[in-house]
């Protein structure tokens, strides 16, 4: 549980840790390479570390060497991903692409992850499918054979982010030219390319409607560097946006975040960008204006896992502010405990219609996934009095040590058991 004092002015500097949804295909890659690889950044976070065990489970080794993480895939023989484990990560399923390039099968369980709707794996599925492989699913397993796979041509019927890299990872090292159209432009898509592409990979065209990934036949160990976080950084920037004051966050990349600058320029904050990092500035005397309409949408839209987190800002703006939820489907779990603590909120199917008031008050609340905790200590920094916030787990699935970050900008929280 975090107990936080809330109702002061944001000041401070955090740079924030890598980036969690880009280092986990990193990761599931690692099986593809034939020599060891080397990781400066990675954050050290659960999803991480589930996703380390599952190496180790298939045969894998890794290790720390202070801020460098060695992830040696050579000596894996099994293609069989341990079920318990893969329900606690999401990111779980990319395995099946990547031992799907590496042993041309794989068993897996179906993944887990945050309930933030229903997040099928058809999309994955058809893919591989359409790429020749046979795929016999049961209720919580999937077996995949690619020993038929061909390079091809497949068009998603949604830019599933999931879905483009486990497709990039099963293709990487397939003979011949594949073509993936309408895959996702997110930047853990853009990275994993450029991961792979220093491996010895010949991928061009993320960032496009065509990514063309022409086989090869080995793939070489590299250190590579993982960049910061958009998510944790923009969660860090919504919070002095919605408590004013000023931060200054380094380590970001401004094309990763550039929908949200604009958003809370949009609102009356003051933006000062620089190569790597951001300035926010909001007089705490003027409350954040509202927004008429805001949409999550894929990639360079405005991202899914900022929008619990911005709903807490629009909870304390003046006016009327909607947000039209278009990824998951259940992604408005923080508007019960967000009316607790005094927001005028009211969900009509997958749209929050947003009543500004002037403050929130602090009290007992749970998060139920890791950006709507993190959204709900942004409340509590926000709020009058004290909140007490429960849902460590889900925190730290993604916060290396978020009271640590908290704290820098000047936020009174402790971690109690
Ligand atoms: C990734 C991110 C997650 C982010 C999401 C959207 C990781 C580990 N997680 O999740 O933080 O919120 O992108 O930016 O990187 N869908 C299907 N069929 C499929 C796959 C997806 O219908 O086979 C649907 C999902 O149910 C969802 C939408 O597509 O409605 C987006 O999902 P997807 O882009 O695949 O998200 P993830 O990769 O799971």
């Amino acid at each position: 549980m975090y107990v936080i004092h809330g109702g002061n002015t944001i000041e401070g500097k955090v740079r924030v840790q890598g980036a969690k949804n880009t280092v986990l295909p990193i990761l599931a890659a690692a099986l593809l390479l034939s020599e060891p690889v080397t990781l400066k950044g990675c954050p050290r976070i659960s999803d991480v570390y589930t996703m380390l065990a599952l190496i180790e489970q298939l045969g894998g080794a890794w290790s720390w060497r202070g801020e460098i993480l060695t992830v040696d895939g050579t000596g894996i023989k099994n293609w069989e991903v341990d079920g318990l484990l893969a329900q606690e990560c999401r990111a779980s399923i990319l395995f099946m692409g990547a031992l799907l390039g590496r042993e041309k099968k794989v068993r897996i369980h179906r993944p887990g992850g945050c309930a933030i709707g229903k997040r099928p794996i058809n999309i994955h599925v058809e893919g591989m499918k359409q790429l020749g492989a046979k795929v016999r699913e049961e209720e919580d397993f999937i077996h995949v054979s690619g020993e038929r796979m061909q390079s091809g041509t497949f068009h998603m019927k949604f830019p599933s982010v999931g879905a483009t890299q486990n497709l990039i990872l099963s293709c990487v090292k397939l003979p011949g030219i594949t073509k993936l159209y309408n895959g996702a432009r997110e930047p853990e898509v853009v990275y994993l390319c450029d991961f792979l592409r220093k491996c010895g990979a010949k991928i061009q065209g993320e960032r496009t409607d065509c990514i063309v990934i022409q086989g090869v036949k080995r793939l070489k160990g590299v250190s590579y560097e993982i960049p910061g976080d958009r998510i944790v950084g923009g969660t860090y920037l919504t919070m002095a946006a919605a408590s004013g004051g000023s931060a200054q966050i380094e380590h970001v990349q401004l094309w990763e975040i550039e929908s949200l600058l604009f958003l809370l320029e949009r609102m009356g904050c003051s933006i000062y960008r620089n190569q790597k990092s951001v300035i926010l500035y909001r007089n705490p005397k003027n409350r954040l204006k509202s927004v008429e309409q805001l949409y999550t949408q894929p990639f360079p839209g405005f991202p899914t896992d900022m929008q619990s987190q911005w709903m807490v800002a629009a909870a304390v703006a003046r006016g009327k502010s909607k947000v039209c939820e278009k990824i998951f489907e259940n992604r408005f779990q923080i508007v019960a405990p967000l009316k607790q603590m005094g927001a005028n909120i009211h969900v009509e199917q997958d749209t929050a219609i947003i009543e500004g008031v002037e403050n929130l008050s602090g009290c007992e609340v749970w998060g139920k996934d890791l950006r709507g905790a993190c959204a709900l200590m942004v409340a509590g920094a926000v709020a009058k009095g004290t909140t007490l916030v429960h849902g460590q787990k889900y925190i730290d699935r993604g916060h290396e040590d978020i009271v640590r970050d908290f704290k820098l900008l000047g936020v009174k929280v402790q971690q109690t058991k």
